[in-house]
């Protein structure tokens, strides 16, 4: 079961490993956090049954929290993938699904996360601070904003004349590699 917030390009990147055969797992649901982004298209299109789940449409956090545990049972998930979704998940949600909420995060935690680093201010704060290396981190979500148990890490070099974009864009076809690869090792259990 996947998450996200955006135009899911890492959920392509999901979907593309199931189909190849480099992960061997079945995309049981998509959860998107508003409507109208790519990622919904892409689900379609790939025959996923899919939903939105808006945070916006609920008073409370604990409804919000029901409603997340209603879809994750109702779609049989054994793992929640956090693709580029950029809604806080509820602290029993958490709690109730514990070592199995993984999450993609852009930089090479435990730099560069927690409150205010999501997209594009991540690598405008990498290059601002003049680091050689960035990345990105696979994890699994714990009640920590992204201080999880880290599970993989890809490095991309910073170059001389990068823009949050263009660094962007190269840690994110690192993620399309990583977040499939640790996926597969997660379920096959083959961590080293
Ligand atoms: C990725 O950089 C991911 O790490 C971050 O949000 C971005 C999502 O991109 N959390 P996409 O929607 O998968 O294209």
């Amino acid at each position: 079961m996947v998450l996200a917030s955006g135009s899911g390009s890492n959920l392509q990147a999901l979907i593309d490993a199931t189909i190849s055969g480099k992960l061997d797992a079945n995309i049981t649901g998509f959860i998107a956090s508003k409507p109208g982004i790519g990622a919904i298209s892409r689900a379609e299109k790939a025959g996923i049954p899919s939903c939105v789940i808006n945070r916006t449409s609920f008073e409370t956090e604990n409804e919000f929290a029901n409603s997340l545990l209603t879809a994750f049972r109702d779609l049989r998930a054994d793992y929640i993938i956090l693709a580029g979704y950029l809604i806080k998940i509820p602290v029993n949600v958490i709690q109730k699904w514990e070592s199995r909420i993984i999450n993609i995060h852009p930089s090479l935690l435990p730099d560069y996360g927690g409150k205010g680093f999501y997209g594009l201010n991540v690598h405008r704060a990498v290059i601002r601070d003049k680091q050689k290396l960035s990345g990105c981190t696979v994890h699994i979500v714990n009640e920590e904003f992204d201080k999880g148990p880290i599970l993989a890490q890809s490095t991309v070099s910073v170059l001389e004349n990068d823009t949050p974009e263009s660094l962007a864009a190269r840690v994110l076809e690192q993620e399309h590699i990583l977040l499939p690869q640790t996926i597969q090792q997660l379920i096959k259990k083959t961590f080293p």
